[in-house]
């Protein structure tokens, strides 16, 4: 009713696009070499004189060595179906090198990695991280934290650890390495790196991964580092990694009709960073600086900012350092929550951030990020809060996943396969203390809160509850929470 023959829904919505500020992925560079007709370079391994992408031959192997030498890594492979395919692609190539892979995550870890561990048999544990609920933040464990996990299970194959997390702390990924090849030089440390693709171009970043020793590390190209949407990389050091079983687990999983243009756009992404990298780098990391400047001349108190030296200060054993490129803004003084200061950013102003939260505001500072664009988002947050409701008791919703245990009660494969013959419908609330036969997220950050397989805790429900109930994204079966799976 009332729509037009024709109408092309998503075509239309892109039309908007440009008429939004967008303090969000993906930050594009302004500058690189860029496709400019479409439809008329689509083109399919047909034209095999260009080589195959699944192969790794032609010209994507040129360009695959140039990205390894760009990013520091031996190693590098291209992925197009994000760092949710990357992190697919590596688990495999762990399941193809041991009989009974096991892996050990931070808590914080994206759904992807659990749900290829759960595809591919690798039974998980989880290294336990602390949270900070005035900033919603999963901090990275400690390497003792790690080698505490590790003496548990000490036939571990590899460790996984996010980092940087997505509101910008980013692991001792050096100290965490030399630790765990102390331990077991076998044990592969892997760095879910999806927010860091630019940190190895600049000197005022912590480490990247692969500068840090990690073995491998996955890296959302187009979030941070300049890319198309849905584009990765995939870079690892030779020395404790098989590249023959990485190669094949990659060609189980790629598509075998990959955009050229999605590849093509992490290829010039290469190129430009090989001889700009640093400078472009710094120029984005001088607009976040400036948003904060303003911010703290306008604005704070009494709203708070995450790297305020004294809020890192209170983490500063479980970090290397912070990604500048975010700022994570904290409403502790006010009545109101992140989604709704979002909302009247997105509605009233045409400002879209990275991500809201029960408390926070996370803006992403992009490559394409303009002064006038700091300057205008900086009026509109002054204007908003002027009509925000002052209060000095904001209730914080504690650690979500303090209870959770290392490892799950029944395995997570075990637990989805029997849901739908023995498991039941119970509401949300009268799940705690169950076996979850589901899984439950608030999307994003897309870190599972409920798992498959793991004992449902009174912190799981009652942070999910209070999620939906202030207007949060929640991602499941039944995003109402109305009914949950349960064994
Ligand atoms: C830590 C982490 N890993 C992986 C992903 C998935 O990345 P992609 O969207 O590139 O598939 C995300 C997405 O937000 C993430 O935050």
């Amino acid at each position: 009713m009332g729509e037009k023959t024709g109408q092309t829904y998503i075509l239309d919505a892109l039309k908007e696009v440009p008429k939004y500020i967008r303090w969000c992925t993906p930050s594009v560079l302004p500058n690189q070499k860029r496709i400019t007709d479409v439809y008329s370079t689509d083109v399919s391994v047909s034209a095999h004189f260009f080589g195959s992408y699944v192969d790794n031959t032609g010209i994507f192997k040129k360009a695959h060595e140039r990205a390894a030498r760009v990013y520091g890594a031996d190693k590098t492979l291209f992925t197009v179906n994000g760092t949710t395919g990357s992190n697919f692609i590596v688990m495999r190539m762990i399941s193809l090198e041991n009989d009974t892979p096991q892996i050990l995550v931070t808590r914080n870890i994206h759904h992807s990695i659990l749900h290829a561990a759960e595809w591919l048999g690798v039974r998980f544990r989880f290294i336990k991280c602390a949270y900070d609920p005035q900033f919603e933040s999963l901090i990275p464990p400690k390497p003792d934290d790690v080698i505490d996990t590790l003496n548990n299970y000490p036939e571990t194959n590899a460790i996984i650890i996010s980092s940087p997390t997505y509101n910008g702390l980013v692991a001792r990924i050096r100290d965490i390495t030399r630790a765990v090849k102390n331990f077991d030089k076998e044990i592969k440390v892997i760095v879910d790196e999806a927010w860091g693709a630019h940190i190895h171009f600049s000197d005022s970043l912590p480490e990247s991964a692969m500068d840090a020793g990690a073995d491998i590390a996955v890296q959302s190209t187009h979030k941070e580092g300049g890319s198309l949407q849905q584009t990765g990389m995939i870079h690892w050091k030779e020395k404790y990694v098989d590249s023959d079983l990485m190669y094949a687990a990659f060609r189980e999983y790629v598509t075998t009709s990959p955009s050229y243009h999605l590849l093509a756009s992490l290829d010039a992404v290469c190129a430009y960073m090989e001889r700009n990298g640093k400078k472009v780098v710094e120029n984005m990391l001088k607009k976040a600086q400036y948003l904060k400047d303003l911010l703290g001349e306008k604005v704070i108190p009494p709203m708070k900012i995450l790297d305020d030296s004294l809020e890192l200060d209170l983490v500063m054993d479980y970090i290397s350092g912070y990604d500048k490129a975010k700022t994570v803004i904290a409403l502790t003084k006010f009545k109101e929550t992140g989604f709704e200061v979002a909302d009247i950013l997105a509605k009233k102003y045409r400002i879209v951030v990275e991500k809201s939260g029960l408390n926070t505001l996370l803006l992403l500072t992009t490559f394409q990020i303009k002064d006038e664009d700091v300057e205008k988002t900086v009026d509109a947050i002054l204007k908003i809060m002027r009509r925000l409701t002052k209060t000095n008791k904001k209730e914080l919703i504690p650690n979500p996943f303090k209870h959770v245990e290392n490892k799950p009660v029944i395995e997570p494969y075990v637990a989805r396969r029997v849901a739908q013959t023995i498991g039941r419908k119970v509401p949300l609330r009268d799940a705690i203390g169950k076996i979850a036969a589901e899984h439950i997220e608030v999307y994003p950050p897309g870190i599972p809160v409920i798992l498959e397989g793991f004992r449902i805790t009174q912190d799981n429900v009652k942070y999910l509850l209070t999620v939906k109930e202030m207007g949060g994204h929640i991602s499941a079966r039944d995003p109402t929470l109305d009914t949950i799976y349960v064994l």
